[in-house]
């Protein structure tokens, strides 16, 4: 009878990091991992990772996710827009300017960014450089690959660090970078605030769930949160945007930064309703709910608390300018574009920008769900 048990298990979580995290779990002192080891693991793991494998088709159709930056072109062409307004009007006009991505992945974005700039104001392309953050050594050597012999791609450089990408002044931009974070998880149980682990099961052919007294590093945020909160309240933290913004934070002198995703402020990240909170996995364009199977083979993406990133800003010497939604800020990046159409039949460029437009503006698609926090210095 235990062998079609094991069967059903092992097409579930017969993956090569199955057994590494089971390994890992193993050697702990009290037999299980936090959240945010096994994310970063199932994610980032240098040989089995979701993102670190080298492979690109996760995003897009055929893939296990939609990102604005997979509905066209249109996304990079707005966003050229909307810096070469910035350039002339905040910056100074007459320096160059560096444009810095993080979470690139395939470089599509920088790619459409800097076609929109060779469309929209040719004689400046000379005076603008992208750079790429890409710590990854396969990733880096993927991005260069697609990024080769691509007229667009002719001023584009990939970096290792956020240090290496360092500029006099720029804007900073990131699309959906935070939410693939690893997070840790709160638990409210038994009246009181908990982690959430991953240890084994008995059986020793999964993982499951466990409760671990709250570490202090937690204890301002519940206390910020209080204790009215369900039984079984689930929800998550993400301590690595901290020091992340504080490094991003060093990039210019003057600058921009545009921090894009889905996510809430504070209050509504924690309100006591969202009782299992934002963690999602994405497989085949299906969400789940379980990243404990599957390790390395499904998305793993969690909210982000933009309060947590508006105060590491603050610390980095940032000043929030705007927290504003996808549909505003797009919707005035496209302003002159729209009024440059008024009164023309679009053609058939433009008529497939005015479909992508759509989606990524609309309240019902993309337009709400995904935020913009504008940071800024020096400007
Ligand atoms: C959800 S995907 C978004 C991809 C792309 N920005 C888009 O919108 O289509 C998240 C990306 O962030 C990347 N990423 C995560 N942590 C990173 C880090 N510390 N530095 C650079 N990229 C990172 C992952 O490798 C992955 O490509």
């Amino acid at each position: 009878m235990q062998e079609p048990r094991r069967q059903q298990l092992s097409s579930q979580q017969d993956t090569p990091l199955f057994d590494l995290v089971f390994q890992r779990i193993s050697k702990s002192p009290d037999l299980s991992i936090n959240f945010s080891e096994y994310m970063e693991m199932a994610l980032y793991h240098e040989d089995h990772g979701y993102y670190s494998r080298g492979e690109t088709r996760m995003v897009g159709r055929g893939g296990d996710f939609y990102t604005s930056v997979s509905v066209g072109e249109t996304f990079g062409f707005l966003l050229a827009r909307r810096v070469l307004i910035e350039w002339q009007t905040r910056f100074d006009g007459s320096e160059p300017i560096v444009i810095i991505e993080q979470g690139a992945h395939d470089g599509r974005l920088a790619r459409d960014i800097m076609s929109g700039v060779r469309e929209v104001a040719p004689h400046l392309l000379g005076r603008i450089e992208y750079r790429i953050v890409e710590p990854r050594f396969r990733l880096r050597e993927v991005l260069q690959e697609q990024l080769a012999g691509e007229v667009s791609a002719q001023s584009i450089r990939v970096v290792d660090s956020l240090d290496q990408a360092k500029a006099p002044q720029g804007v900073f931009l990131c699309n959906e970078l935070l939410d693939a974070f690893p997070v840790r998880l709160l638990t409210f149980q038994s009246g009181r605030w908990q982690e959430k682990c991953v240890g084994r099961n008995e059986a020793g052919d999964g993982f499951e769930w466990v409760c671990r007294p709250l570490p202090g590093e937690f204890l301002s945020l519940v206390e910020e949160l209080g204790n009215d909160f369900p039984e079984e309240y689930v929800t998550e933290l993400c301590p690595a945007v901290d020091d992340w913004m504080e490094e991003a934070g060093r990039l210019f002198e003057n600058g921009l930064w545009w921090i894009i995703d889905y996510g809430y402020e504070r209050e509504d990240y924690y309100l006591p309703q969202r009782r299992t909170g934002t963690l999602r996995c994405y497989r085949e364009h299906r969400a789940g709910e379980d990243p404990l199977v599957l390790p390395g083979r499904q998305d793993i993406t969690a909210h982000v608390d933009f309060t947590r990133v508006e105060r590491a800003a603050e610390r980095a010497g940032l000043t929030r300018c705007r927290f504003t939604d996808q549909h505003h800020f797009l919707i005035e990046a496209a302003k002159p574009w729209l009024l440059s159409l008024e009164g023309g039949q679009p053609d058939s460029l433009t008529a497939k920008r005015l479909r992508q437009f759509q989606t990524l503006t609309h309240p019902s698609l993309m337009g709400q769900l995904f935020k913009v926090m504008e940071l800024s210095r020096g400007l």
